[in-house]
């Protein structure tokens, strides 16, 4: 068995020379960068930059959008995420995401929650249910919910969608979890409560959040990833990046003086 200090030291996810386009316009150029396993690890950047379509390229979803070509790798604990022994299905059981709008399936609000769960054969009937349960507790929906488990999700708030969502997405215990933008649709109170959530998943579960709040990544991610015009400008602990990052760029864009 290796020790937490060396599992913690493999990277959970890694990116090797990863470029990424959509027909002849390039996204991301040569991107080489290791998650770090068990950390929450913010990426950040001006809109446009290459958040999503990195985010979304983690778990395949880019694969099948017209145009899309990559050229380099993404390894999920050293194994190649393109390998042919690697099932998209298992893939995105182990690689979770949370898109920067929320996606509610239509079905009802518990059958979203247990969507996963019984896609992936991971428990039964009032497991299933129970699974469910915790999940819409741990987001702070429960309340909210609990007394219309059978309707559509679509007459949700905007925000209790995303929470939905959310739920839907812990509720298979995936190892990597990708968050887009995770609070943009939240109040002050529900974004601060998912805060501390993800903070709570760490170290059992890898995070990976997008944002464009500042303050956000400095509180929740142990790293920062910069990313601008194509490139990745500088990565490194979060404090560092933010109070002595080592490119002007970055200097630039984290203290708000950008454009
Ligand atoms: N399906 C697609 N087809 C063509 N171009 C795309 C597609 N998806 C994204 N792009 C382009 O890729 C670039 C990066 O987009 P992306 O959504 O990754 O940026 P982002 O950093 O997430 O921005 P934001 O902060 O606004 O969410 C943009 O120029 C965008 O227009
Ligand atoms: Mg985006």
């Amino acid at each position: 068995m290796p020790s937490a200090a060396e599992l913690s030291a493999t990277p959970a996810l890694r990116a090797v020379d990863l470029t990424l386009s959509f027909g002849s316009r390039a996204v991301l150029s040569g991107i080489t960068a290791d998650i770090q396993n068990g950390a929450v690890t913010a990426v950040i950047g001006p809109t446009g930059s290459g958040k999503t379509t990195l985010l979304r390229t983690f778990n395949r979803m880019n694969d099948k959008v017209t145009g899309y070509r990559h050229t380099g790798d993404v390894l999920l604990d050293g194994r190649s995420i393109w390998s042919p022994a690697v099932e998209l299905m298992a893939l995105r059981r182990r690689v979770g995401m949370l898109f920067q709008r929320a996606n509610p399936f239509p079905m009802s609000i518990m059958d979203n929650v247990a969507a996963g769960v019984r896609a992936h054969k991971l428990a039964k009937g009032g497991e299933i249910r129970e699974i469910a349960r915790e999940r819409l507790v741990e987001v702070g929906l429960w309340d909210a919910v609990s007394s219309r488990l059978k309707d559509s999700p679509f007459r949700l708030s905007g925000g209790q969608q995303q929470l939905l969502c959310l739920a839907r997405a812990l509720a298979i215990s995936p190892e990597v979890l990708l968050l887009d933008e995770p609070t943009s649709a939240l109040d002050p109170m529900a974004t601060e409560s998912i805060e501390k959530l993800i903070r709570t998943l760490v170290p059992k579960i890898t995070v990976i959040i997008v944002t464009h709040n500042m303050a956000q990544a400095r509180r929740v991610a142990d790293r920062t990833i910069f990313l601008h015009q194509q490139q990745l400008v500088e990565r490194g602990p979060t404090q560092q990046v933010f109070e002595s990052p080592a490119r002007e760029e970055t200097a630039r864009y984290v203290s708000g003086r950008f454009g």
